[in-house]
C-alpha cells in the first residue's frame, strides 16, 4: 500500500540512486520513461535534478503540461523498466502495450504507475537555460509516497529475497540496492 512521505523526508526516496521511472501527461496524452539520471537536489521544499533528453517525448509532454511523477521501479519491474526506456511514446501506448497498471496521482495529471516502491509527484521550476544546455531539469515534489512494505521508520527496508529498488549500469544491466550498511553511533 502507498503511504505518504512527508516533504522533508522525500529526499530519501532518491537518495541512494534508483533508476526512475518518469511518467507525464499532457491533454489526453500520456506516457512513461525510464531515467537513471535523477538526483535530489534539495531537502525543502523538495527538489529533483533530471537530465531528460530533447527527442523524447516524455520532454515534449513535461513541457507542455509542466508535470511528471518520477518513481522508484523494483526489481520485479526489471524487463518493464529496461522496455519503457527502449521505446518511444510518440509512436506506441506503452501502458496499453506493456499492460502497465496505474492509478491516479493526487495533484498532477501524471499517472502512478502501480508497483513502484516510490512515487513523486513534480512541477518543472522552469530552468530554460539549463534544459536548452544540459537537458537539464529541476523539479519540485509536491507529494511523496513509498511502498509501505519496504519504507519503515522513515527509511527503506529491503528485504533480503524481496523486491529491492535498482540500479542501471549499463544497456539492459542493472544491480539490485544492496545490504543496509549503518555507520555505529558513538
Ligand atoms: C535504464 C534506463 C535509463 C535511462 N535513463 C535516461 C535518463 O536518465 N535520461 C534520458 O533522457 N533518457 C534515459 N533513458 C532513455 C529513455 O528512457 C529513452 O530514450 C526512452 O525511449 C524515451 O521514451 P519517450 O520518447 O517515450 O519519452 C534511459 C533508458 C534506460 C533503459
Amino acid at each position: 500500500m502507498r503511504t505518504a512521505v512527508p516533504l522533508e523526508l522525500a529526499y530519501r526516496l532518491l537518495n541512494h540512486g534508483p533508476t526512475t521511472l518518469i511518467s507525464t501527461a499532457h491533454g489526453d496524452r500520456r506516457n512513461v520513461m525510464a531515467a537513471a539520471w535523477v538526483m535530489p537536489l534539495d531537502f525543502d521544499p523538495p527538489k529533483l535534478a533530471a537530465v531528460i533528453a530533447a527527442d523524447t517525448y516524455t520532454r515534449e509532454l513535461l513541457s507542455a503540461s509542466g508535470e511528471c511523477v518520477v518513481m522508484a521501479p523494483t526489481s520485479e519491474q526489471l524487463e518493464l523498466s529496461y522496455a519503457v526506456g527502449s521505446c518511444c511514446g510518440r509512436e506506441i501506448d506503452k501502458f496499453a502495450r506493456y499492460a502497465i497498471a496505474t492509478e491516479p496521482a493526487s495533484i498532477v495529471r501524471a499517472p502512478l504507475v502501480r508497483g513502484c516502491a516510490a512515487w513523486l509527484e513534480c512541477r518543472v521550476l522552469p530552468e530554460p537555460a539549463l534544459a536548452e544546455r544540459y537537458d537539464l531539469f529541476v523539479l519540485e515534489v509536491l507529494a511523496a509516497f513509498a511502498e509501505d512494505r519496504l519504507w519503515s521508520g522513515k527509511e527503506w527496508r529491503f528485504e533480503a529475497s524481496g523486491p529491492r529498488t535498482i540500479h542501471h549500469s549499463k544497456g539492459g544491466v542493472f544491480f539490485a540496492t544492496g545490504e543496509r550498511l549503518a555507520v555505529p553511533r558513538s
